[in-house]
């Protein structure tokens, strides 16, 4: 279990999704995972530290507001901001931008937990060094932090996914036993404004994060 952020009134849990690559699930896990909170009662901020404001045009695209707050922060001065911004919530996910070194240091230095999405190619974990040496300097003075990767996107039980997996445990960080497989239902939930925790409650995309969000609680 990872430490816990006391910002006075609560205690906060703050998740930072990170990789410097873009494409490779942060908005969708980001997303799903505050909807996921949110459906356990949870009182959940969002954090939408892109640029490119995918979270918040995922929002005004809604005809209900979010079951969590959506704010847009992308400047690297989450780590001083958050612990008071936080403090009114349980859960707090952050969004992170992609290619850019500094909100994403940021980000990663707020955080109790760092979830790294990784597709299943070269491309993504290629990518994915730049993220994990951040993570591990953050580690240097925040002992208590936690990271891991979460495949993202997998399809089936392909050589692509096993490969992945071995390629990956050479970063000598976890790789979360669940993650998320290809599905529609993703990329039709995001584009309708909403997430397949509302979606289809009970569909498999809705399992997966759930059982994503159980992993990380465990
Ligand atoms: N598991 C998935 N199955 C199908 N499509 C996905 C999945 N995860 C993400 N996508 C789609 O891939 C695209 C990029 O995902 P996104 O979450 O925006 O990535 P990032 O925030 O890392 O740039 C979006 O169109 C999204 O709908
Ligand atoms: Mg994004």
């Amino acid at each position: 279990m990872c430490e816990l952020t006391f910002t006075g009134e609560r205690i906060s849990v703050i998740t930072a999704v990170i990789n410097q690559k873009g494409g490779c699930s942060k908005t969708t896990l980001s997303l799903n995972l505050a909807a996921a909170m949110a459906a356990e009662g949870k009182k959940v901020l969002l954090i939408d530290a892109d640029p490119q404001q995918t979270a918040q045009d995922w929002a005004a695209v809604r005809t209900t507001p979010p079951t969590f707050q959506v704010i847009g922060l992308s400047k690297p001065v989450l780590h001083r901001d958050l612990p008071r911004l936080a403090a009114d919530y349980d859960d707090v996910v952050i969004d992170g931008a992609p290619r850019n070194y500094e909100v994403a240091r940021s980000a990663i230095a707020s955080a109790d937990l760092v979830l790294i999405p990784v597709q299943p190619s070269g491309a993504d974990f290629w990518a994915s060094r730049e993220t994990v040496q951040l993570v591990k300097e953050s580690h240097s003075f925040k002992g208590t932090q936690k990271a891991a990767f979460v495949v993202s996107r997998k399809i089936g039980r392909t050589v692509l996914s096993r490969n992945i997996q071995e390629a990956l445990a050479g970063f000598e960080l976890p790789i979360l036993k669940n993650g998320t497989t290809q599905r529609v239902a993703y990329a039709e939930a995001l584009t309708g404004g909403t997430t397949v925790i509302e979606m289809q409650p009970y569909g498999e995309a809705a399992f997966e994060i759930k059982r994503i969000l159980k992993e990380i609680r465990a």
